[in-house]
């Protein structure tokens, strides 16, 4: 059992001023395992003000302090990794492949800022003018439970690369993970009040920092829901503001496609971090003649994808985080029968053996039309819809016809014909054959997945202001 009492503002750990308390739970026991001490909108009113009084000097800051503050966070950042991961598995149960990757990449959203940072043109001339890019005050990045500290790294590197100080309000039932990030963060010995970190709920703290006057720019990543308020709020002081959202991506195999290597590709995609992902493959859409061929081998695949204790690393899919989680995806499953779509696999309840911890059973439906609202809302768990369509034109227009864009898989035989399939997508990325992540593509999406994009000069461009200075 651990307590979590601190916040961090201002270069330290104090004792937030909020005293209301959450408990926290591991998903795969069902068992209490501690509660954080919440803050509340006086603690993120100091935190700002902390931040501001850091604004002047951290504007001012060279390209080369930036890089050093930088590469100080990645190592910081990249010790003892095994710590990290453990939180991550005991507060939402993330499957150990995962963490894996988010921890490497956590370390390198620094060092690609840092690489953005050193190439990037802050001053330029354009027409006869002297243009430089400004950061405009203080950030207020918003996580969420599903890459809490991935994206804490994520946005604290577009800080610093930025020059804006930063105060970030984690997922609130992240709170482990949160508390080792941090002091590995402070022991990279930034200057105070360049980064602050303070503990709440969304309506509380993440409310305060949205309507605080003082906060330039907010960055968010969570659900399209919440980022609606967030920028409804953020309206009367006209912040900027980032925001990366929801998605339903489709996952195109193509009728040259080969199985043995597209079928697992389609199903790793779609139960990513047990089906918890912004960017899981949920629609996957099939050629109409090879349907009851890939129905068959999803079917059998899926069988073979382990559900269980995510410490195993040979596990895919672990519980889901809370109970409300579970009973959204046990919502959405009965939902899928009730517009009449077809269990190909799965159901609802806790898959054979499990008597407690808030596994679901992966589940696929067929006969899925894509204007049924299992294909069109995000549904984050592990339950995908098969759908079939008749030639490509018919696959690139279901794809398309979605209120979400933030990403697409194509799986083929022949990379070109793959490669014109995936221009046609209006996704932020469009992932063919299963390539490797790429830290340097920028990230984000069309439609409701989102406005602006991170990582790379796209990621620099949307926390900078350009002023032009004409002369006579
Ligand atoms: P959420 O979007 O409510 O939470 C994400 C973050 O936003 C948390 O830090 C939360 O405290 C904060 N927040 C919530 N309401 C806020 C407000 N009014 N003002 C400022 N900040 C606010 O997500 P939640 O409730 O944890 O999950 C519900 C559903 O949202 C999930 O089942 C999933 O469908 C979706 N979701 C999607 C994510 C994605 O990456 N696409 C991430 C998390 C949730
Ligand atoms: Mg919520």
């Amino acid at each position: 059992m651990r307590s979590i009492e601190h916040i961090y503002v201002n270069g330290e750990f104090v004792v937030p001023a909020g005293n209301e308390r959450l408990n926290l739970f591991n998903p795969t026991t069902e068992e209490k395992i501690g509660d954080v001490r919440l803050g509340n909108a006086d603690d993120a009113r100091a935190a700002v003000a902390a931040a501001k009084r850091a604004f002047p000097a951290m504007a001012a800051s060279t390209k080369a302090q930036r890089i050093e503050m930088l590469r100080s966070l990645r190592d910081a950042i990249a010790e003892r990794p095994d710590e990290l991961a453990q939180a991550m598995t005991e507060e939402y149960g993330a499957p150990a492949y995962f963490t894996t990757f988010s921890l490497q990449n956590a370390a390198s959203v620094f060092e690609v800022m840092a690489e953005t940072v050193a190439n990037y043109d802050f001053e330029r001339i354009v027409g006869k003018s002297a243009v430089k890019m400004l950061p405009r005050g203080v950030l207020a990045a918003i996580t969420p439970w599903n890459s809490n500290f991935g994206f804490i790294a994520t946005k604290l590197a577009h800080a610093i690369g930025s020059g804006s100080p930063l105060v970030i309000k984690p997922a609130e039932q992240s709170a482990f993970q949160t508390d080792i990030l941090v002091r590995r963060l402070h022991q990279a010995g930034l200057p105070a009040g360049v980064f602050n970190v303070v503990n709440g709920t969304g309506p509380v703290v993440g409310a305060a920092l949205t309507e605080d006057p003082d906060v330039a720019t907010i960055s968010f990543t969570g659900s399209t829901q919440a980022a609606k308020i967030i920028q409804r709020a953020a309206i009367d002081s006209m912040k900027r503001v980032v925001l990366e959202l929801g998605g339903k991506a489709p996952t195109i195999i193509l009728p040259d496609a080969d199985l043995d290597r597209a079928i697992p590709v389609a199903l790793m995609s779609g139960f990513a971090n047990s089906g918890q992902a912004c960017v899981a493959g949920t629609r996957i859409l099939a050629p109409r003649s090879r349907l009851t061929e890939i129905a068959e081998r999803l079917k059998i695949e899926t069988g073979r994808f382990r559900v269980g204790d995510p410490r195993d690393p040979d596990v895919r899919i672990g519980p889901l985080a809370n109970p409300a989680q579970w009973e959204r995806i046990q919502a959405y499953i009965r939902l899928g029968i009730e517009e009449g779509a077809t269990l190909l696999t799965g159901g609802t309840g806790r898959p054979a053996g499990f008597e407690k911890g808030w596994f679901a059973r992966p589940t696929i439906f067929t006969d899925v039309r894509n204007d049924m609202r299992i294909a069109r809302e995000e549904i984050f768990g592990p339950v995908l819809c098969l759908i079939a369509y008749r030639d490509e034109d018919e696959a690139v227009e279901i794809a398309n016809d979605s209120n979400y864009g933030l990403q697409a898989y194509v799986l083929g035989s022949d990379l070109r014909q793959a490669e014109q399939i995936a221009a046609r997508l209006m996704a932020g990325r469009v992932v063919i054959n299963g390539a490797p992540h790429d830290p340097r593509a920028p990230f984000g999406g069309f439609k409701q997945s989102g406005i602006g994009r991170e990582i790379g000069a796209f990621g620099l461009d949307g926390m900078l202001e350009p002023r032009a200075i004409l002369t006579p």
